[in-house]
C-alpha cells in the first residue's frame, strides 16, 4: 500500500515534535480549567490519541462524527451529525480536535452547534490547515501545519477510507487516487 505515496509531505519526527508542542500550548491555555476534548471521527483518531497523550492537564474525552454533503470540491453548505456526545458540554471549556481543515465548512458547523449548547469556552485545534481552500472564515485557534491544496492522506486522513495507518502526511500517486 505504501507503494501507492508519491511523497511524504510531513514526516513522523515533524508530527511527533509538533504534537508536543501543541500540547504543551494547549497545557498552558487550560490550566484550571475543565477540559473536555471532543474528537471528530474518524479522521482525527491518530492526532487526538497522541495530542492527548501529551497534554498534562485532567480531561475527558467525547467523540462526534459528521458527514458533509455535496462534491468533493464544491459544499453545499449541509452538515449532518452522524454520531452526537455521549455526555453534556454545559459549563466545560471545550477543544475539538480535527484531522484537517478545508473549506471551512465542517469546522463553522461543528463551533456554531456546540457554542448552542451553553459551554463555558469553544476552541478548535486542527491538525492541518489548507488556508488557501477556505470558502467559509474559520480560523483554528491550534493549527499542526499549513499545507498547499494538495489531497493528503496518512495520520488518521484517508482516501476512501485508505491510508488512515499510515504513521507520515502523504501525497499519493496520481493512479493510486483512481481506487
Ligand atoms: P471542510 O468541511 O471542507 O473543511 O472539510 C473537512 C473535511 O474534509 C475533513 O474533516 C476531512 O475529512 C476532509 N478532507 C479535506 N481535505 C482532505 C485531504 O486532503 N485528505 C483527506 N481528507 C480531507
Ligand atoms: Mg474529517
Amino acid at each position: 500500500m505504501t507503494s501507492d505515496v508519491k511523497e511524504v509531505l510531513i514526516s513522523e519526527q515533524q508530527i511527533a515534535q509538533k504534537v508536543r508542542e501543541l500540547g504543551e500550548r494547549i497545557s498552558a491555555d487550560y490550566a484550571g480549567k475543565d477540559l473536555m476534548v471532543v474528537g471528530i471521527l474518524k479522521g482525527a483518531i491518530i492526532f487526538l490519541s497522541d495530542l492527548v497523550r501529551s497534554i498534562s492537564v485532567p480531561l475527558k474525552l467525547d467523540f462526534m462524527a459528521v458527514s458533509s454533503y455535496g462534491s468533493g470540491t464544491t459544499s453545499s453548505g449541509a452538515v449532518r451529525i452522524l454520531k452526537d456526545l455521549e455526555t453534556s458540554i454545559e459549563g466545560k471549556h471545550v477543544l475539538i480536535v480535527e484531522d484537517i481543515v478545508d473549506t471551512g465548512l465542517t469546522l463553522r458547523y461543528l463551533l456554531e452547534n456546540l457554542r448552542s449548547r451553553g459551554p463555558a469556552s469553544v476552541k478548535t485545534c486542527t491538525f492541518l490547515d489548507k488556508p488557501t481552500r477556505r470558502t467559509i472564515e474559520v480560523h483554528p485557534d491550534y493549527n499542526g501545519f499549513e499545507i498547499p491544496d494538495y489531497f493528503v492522506v496518512g495520520y488518521g486522513l484517508d482516501f476512501n477510507e485508505h491510508y488512515r495507518h499510515l504513521p507520515y502526511i502523504a501525497v499519493l500517486k496520481p493512479d493510486a487516487s483512481q481506487k
